[in-house]
C-alpha cells in the first residue's frame, strides 16, 4: 500500500468531512443492531468505530458495555472525548491499535455477543490475507453462537470509473484508490469492493454461518442518513430491489 490509511482516515476526521457527511448512523442499521442485541446480549463490540457513529447511539440507547476498536489514533481521540463519561463509568474501552493490541485488550474479559463492523470498514483491510485475519479474530473474539453485523461496497454500484482505473493498473478484482478533498488536503483511500458471491465466501472460509442478507441501502449512504425522506424512501426500496443493486451490502452471521 502507496500510503498509511490509518494516517489518512486521522486526517477524514479531524477534517470533520466525515462527520460531514455522516452525521448519524444509518437509522435502518441502528434498529437491526439494536434488534440482534436483544436476542444476543449486550457485550458489543465495535470493530472499526471511527469516531463513534454507532457507538454513540448505542451508549445512548441501551445499557451495553462496548469495545470501540480502530487503528486511527484521531477517530479513538475523538471518540474518547465525546464519551468521557461512558468510560469513566466503565461501560466503554476504546482500543487503538492492531489485531494484537485488539486480542490482548480484550483476553481477559468475556468474549462478545455481538460485533458489528459497519458501513466498509472490512474494505478498508488491505490485503485480502488480513481481511481473513481480522474476521478470524472477530469469530475467535465472540461467544459460541454470537453474531456478527458487517457491511460492504457493492462493486456492482460504486466507484465505477475508479475500478476502470484499477483494472488497467492491474490491481486485484475489486481493488481501488481514491481521493477525497478535505480543506486544502487531499486524503488517500484504499477500498475493496466486493461482488455478493465473494462477500457470502469470504464469510463462509472464516468460519461463520449466513443468517440474513440484505442492502445496508439502496440509495448512498450520505443521503439517508442526512435526509429524513431519503432514509424514509430507502426503507421502502430495500425488501423491493435486487440486491445486485445495493449500494452495499450487509451481512448478520453467526459463530
Ligand atoms: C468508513 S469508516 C466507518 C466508521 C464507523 N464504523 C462508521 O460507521 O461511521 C471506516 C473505519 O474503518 C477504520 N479502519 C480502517 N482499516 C481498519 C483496520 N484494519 N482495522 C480496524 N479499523 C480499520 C478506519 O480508521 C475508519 O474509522
Amino acid at each position: 500500500m502507496p500510503f498509511d490509511i490509518a494516517e489518512n482516515y486521522d486526517q477524514y476526521f479531524a477534517s470533520q468531512l466525515y462527520d460531514q457527511r455522516y452525521p448519524r448512523p444509518n437509522p435502518s442499521c441502528l434498529a437491526l443492531i439494536m434488534d440482534e442485541m436483544r436476542q444476543q446480549g449486550n457485550r458489543i463490540l465495535d470493530f472499526g468505530c471511527g469516531n463513534g457513529r454507532y457507538t454513540a447511539p448505542l451508549l445512548e440507547r441501551t445499557d451495553a458495555t462496548l469495545v470501540a476498536y480502530d487503528i486511527s489514533p484521531e477517530a479513538i481521540r475523538e471518540l474518547s472525548q465525546r464519551q468521557a463519561s461512558h468510560i469513566e463509568s466503565g461501560r466503554l474501552q476504546p482500543v487503538l491499535g492492531d489485531l494484537t493490541a485488539l486480542r490482548q485488550a480484550t483476553e481477559s474479559s468475556k468474549r462478545f455477543d455481538l460485533a458489528i463492523m459497519m458501513f466498509g470498514v472490512l474494505g478498508h483491510i488491505f490485503p485480502q490475507t488480513l481481511r481473513q485475519e481480522a474476521l478470524t479474530t472477530l469469530r475467535d473474539l465472540l461467544r459460541p453462537g454470537g453474531r456478527l453485523i458487517v457491511t460492504v461496497p457493492n462493486a456492482g454500484r460504486r466507484f465505477l470509473k475508479e475500478q476502470a482505473v484499477a483494472r488497467r493498473r492491474g490491481l486485484e478484482p475489486g481493488d481501488i484508490l481514491y481521493r477525497r478533498r478535505a480543506n486544502d488536503r487531499t486524503i488517500n483511500m484504499y477500498y475493496h469492493l466486493y461482488t455478493l458471491e465473494e462477500f457470502q465466501q469470504e464469510l463462509e472460509q472464516t468460519g461463520f454461518h449466513l443468517v440474513r442478507l440484505r442492502a445496508e441501502s439502496v440509495l448512498p449512504e450520505s443521503g439517508v442518513v442526512k435526509s429524513m425522506p431519503l432514509h424514509w424512501l430507502d426503507r421502502l426500496l430495500i425488501p423491493v430491489t435486487p440486491l445486485r443493486y445495493a449500494y452495499g451490502f450487509l451481512a448478520v452471521v453467526e459463530t
